[in-house]
């Protein structure tokens, strides 16, 4: 069995439907990117996994568990961690307080200070501003706090949705640079929804396209940017 397997997922919103059957696996330590234009179900496939967006039918399958029908909190607990759309950082907070709400799952207080340090390791930037009102820094700096949060519950997954979303290229590469690192030194792997279609193919090793619901297209990354449906309308090559 897979590392993630979602099978046939069919998932919605009161009468409208989501996702129409979606299946995807994948194995520890890769790094997946879902390409898709807007409304094409992208998010709608991490929160099924994060348990955010209930299955109607199908299943979710975490290292040999059945997660479907699992409470959100019990996801993070096995250790899937989402950096959600429009990161959703605690604005009247701190850099510090917003990190240690992620990590509620450590009881243990030496662990917490331990991967406090790790993620400021990872980000100086919120190693300097630790004490700053979240809400008074700029987007990328709310963006790396966002994927730092998400680390302080130790995932070995992370479900990442819009990492470049109205950011500056320079920053969102420098905020990519990192999750290739927690992927290649740490050995998570990664789930990352991205517009930005170059990027998400020059990211990720594998790359599936959605198009209203359903995946059309799947391979890796490197021949999905040869396709000539990718180029023609992600990449927008004649
Ligand atoms: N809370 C909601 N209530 C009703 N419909 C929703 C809701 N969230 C999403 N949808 C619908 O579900 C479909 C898939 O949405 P989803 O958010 O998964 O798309 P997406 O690929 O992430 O798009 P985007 O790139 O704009 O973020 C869309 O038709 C959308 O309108
Ligand atoms: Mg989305």
């Amino acid at each position: 069995m897979s590392f993630l397997e979602i099978k046939q997922v069919v998932a919605g919103y009161g009468p409208a439907v989501a996702l129409h059957g979606v299946s995807l696996s994948m194995e520890k330590g890769q790094r997946v990117s879902l390409l898709g234009a807007n409304g094409a179900g992208k998010s709608s496939i991490v929160n099924v996994v994060s348990g955010l967006l209930p299955v109607r039918s199908g299943e979710v399958w975490f290292q040999g568990e059945r997660i479907d029908g699992w409470a959100a909190h019990r996801i993070v607990g096995l250790g899937v961690s989402q950096v959600p759309e429009g990161r959703l950082v605690f604005p009247k907070m701190t850099v510090w307080e917003n990190l240690e709400l992620g990590a509620t799952t450590l009881k243990d207080t030496v662990q917490k200070s331990r991967i406090l340090e790790q993620v400021f390791d990872l980000f100086p930037r919120l190693s300097e501003r630790r004490k700053q009102m979240a809400g008074t820094m700029s987007g990328g700096e709310q963006q790396m706090l966002a994927v730092g949060r998400s680390l302080m519950s130790q995932p070995k997954l992370i479900l990442s949705d819009e990492i470049s979303m109205g950011l500056a290229p320079l920053v969102v590469r420098d905020i990519y640079d990192t999750l290739l690192h927690i992927n290649q030194e740490l050995g998570v792997t990664l789930l990352m929804v991205e517009q930005e279609a170059k990027l998400a193919l020059e990211v990720a090793d594998t790359c599936h396209l959605l198009e209203s619901g359903r995946i059309v297209a799947s391979g890796p990354a490197d021949e999905m940017a040869k396709s000539e449906l990718v180029r023609k309308v992600y990449l927008a090559e004649d």
